[in-house]
């Protein structure tokens, strides 16, 4: 149970006081009786809310896939540069969502929106091992031995040596293509993984997070809506232990 006002302002009906307004002139109806005490508690799931006759549909989070489009960066604001939340459709925007994890500004590709601070955690937690899948074209050729050395773990400018990752060529040429899928999330990992290995990325896209998987007829720099098989699937790589399924 939650109080009236409260409710309609987090489903984005309007501010806290604007939706008070609203309720005290008689437009707010619920469960078939108007509703002047913007105070009164109310169960966003079970009663029906209506404004001038239209149902409110409450929910507390959203989730939304976003292809991250080269040139912006990963933060909710920033003073100087463009960044992803610029590009959030306004529907969106009382929800107050932010980005899981980061990609690099040159880079592209999936990122999941959510206001879903306890899935976001757990997606980012070190011990859930989430598999972050790239496409990249790297200058110069890829072998075999690049393969085993992912497989191996690769020791970074800094010393630090990566868990097993796995290297899928693709193509070869002046400009090669890979896949390549990495359980960690260190700064700039996927490019320093390859300078170790004495190439340099040229593109980054990730494709795939966890079992999400980015949907490529969603055009750089848009958002939707994880289907609800998206999101059982998402949901269940991360709380699978808890549940014992
Ligand atoms: N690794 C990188 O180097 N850059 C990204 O944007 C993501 C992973």
């Amino acid at each position: 149970m939650e109080r009236l006002d409260k409710i309609l302002a987090n489903s984005g009906v309007g501010t806290r006081k604007e939706v008070k307004a609203l309720i005290r002139r008689g437009s707010v109806v619920v469960n078939g009786a108007i509703v002047k005490n913007p105070g009164q508690h109310v169960d966003p799931y079970k009663d029906e809310i209506l404004i001038d006759g239209i149902r409110v549909d409450y929910r507390e989070y959203v989730y939304l896939m976003h292809n991250k489009k080269m040139g912006y960066i990963t933060a909710t604001e920033d003073t100087r540069e463009m960044t992803v939340m610029d590009l959030l459709p306004d529907e969106y925007r009382h929800f107050k969502v932010f980005p899981v994890g980061r990609l690099d500004k040159d880079s592209e590709g999936l990122l999941l929106v959510t206001n879903d601070g306890d899935l976001a955690h757990r997606l980012l937690s070190p011990g859930k091992k989430v598999e972050k899948k790239y496409y990249v074209r790297v200058a110069g050729g890829l072998s075999e031995s690049d393969v085993e050395r992912f497989k191996e773990g690769i020791k970074l400018d800094d010393g630090y040596v990566t868990l097993p990752a796995n290297l899928e060529i693709l193509s070869q040429g002046d400009v090669s293509e890979a896949y390549v899928s990495i359980v960690e999330g260190k700064f700039h990992q996927v490019k320093r993984m390859f300078l170790a290995v004495g190439k340099r990325v040229r593109y980054l896209k990730r494709v795939a997070m966890g079992p999400l998987v980015l949907d490529e007829n969603l055009k750089p720099g848009h958002f939707r809506e994880l289907t609800d098989k998206e999101l059982l699937e998402l949901k269940s790589c991360v709380y699978r232990e808890e549940k014992g399924t």
